[in-house]
């Protein structure tokens, strides 16, 4: 069980940032997904649920069931005719061989002790000539400008933080190693792009989820001792400052791969 690892946890600032994320992010990653009309699908680590149900409407007749490891996370979750959410665990789910038409994950290898096995499971489950498809961090690709020194030392701390709890926020970078060691054949790697400036409509949401992210593990890292009080609030001082700064920018990448068993 990785509830210990989530190192974002489930107070309602995370949960609304987790909202918002998923508001930015959804309409490209269902584009990413290719939904097949009828298909049967599996979300694992749905958390709020606001994906799956953008999943479930992106097609006719789409049936899509959550697994989630989290309570908190399940009661949270929408209601929708098509859309089931169970309480689970990644490395072991719960569902018979070749359930489904398309298997997904976002945002999930990153929390969990085996992502490897996790993988496994998800070729395990999915129909022959059915699809597997994650989008992950990889949390060294993030870029602000005018540069924001402090900030960059406390996200090398927080992605230090993560790795002791047992996660891995550089996950991404290991997407086509780890499928292929899954057991998949064919595997296609791809990006989704946060470019995001001053003025450009996500701009203010974008910095604001960093943010977000770092006070999530706020107390983690505090109590942990891995940084202090005010190292922490300068860096994201300097991430407010860049809000309203007229000249500042950000990008990211979420790291994508999709393949077919
Ligand atoms: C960052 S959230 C992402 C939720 C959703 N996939 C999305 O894209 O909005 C990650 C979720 O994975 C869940 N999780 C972590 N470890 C898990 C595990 N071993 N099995 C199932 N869910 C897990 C967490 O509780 C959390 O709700």
């Amino acid at each position: 069980m990785s509830k210990d690892i989530y190192i974002h946890g489930t107070e309602p600032s995370e949960q609304e940032r987790l909202a918002v994320l998923n508001r930015m992010t959804n309409a490209a990653f269902v584009a990413f997904l290719q939904v097949p009309a009828g298909a049967r699908v599996l979300e694992v680590g749905s958390g709020l649920g606001l994906l799956a149900v953008d999943v479930a409407d992106a097609a006719s007749g789409v049936q899509v069931t959550g697994v989630e490891i989290s309570a908190a996370q399940i009661a949270a979750s929408p209601i929708h005719p098509r859309v089931t959410f169970v309480q689970g665990d990644a490395h072991t789910l719960q569902f018979p061989p070749a359930s489904f038409d398309l298997v997904y994950a976002r945002y999930l290898l990153e929390h969990v002790r085996d992502p490897q096995r996790v993988l496994r499971e998800m070729h395990r489950v999915v129909k022959p000539g059915g699809r597997v498809a994650v989008c992950e961090n990889d949390v060294s690709l993030i870029r602000f400008d005018p540069p924001c020194p402090a900030f960059d030392r406390a996200w090398r701390v927080f992605t230090e933080f993560q790795s002791t709890l047992g996660g891995d926020g550089l996950v991404g970078r290991r997407l086509f190693r780890l499928f292929r060691d899954a057991g998949f054949d064919e595997v296609e790697l791809s990006v989704q792009p946060e470019v995001h400036w001053h003025g450009s409509p996500g701009y203010v949401a974008w910095v604001h989820n960093i943010i977000g992210n770092l006070e999530s593990a706020r107390n983690g890292m505090l109590a942990a001792g891995v940084i202090s009080q005010s190292d922490l609030n300068a860096g994201v001082a300097e991430l407010e400052r860049l809000k309203t700064d007229s000249t500042g920018s950000a990008v990211f990448v979420w790291n994508r791969a999709k393949a077919t068993r």
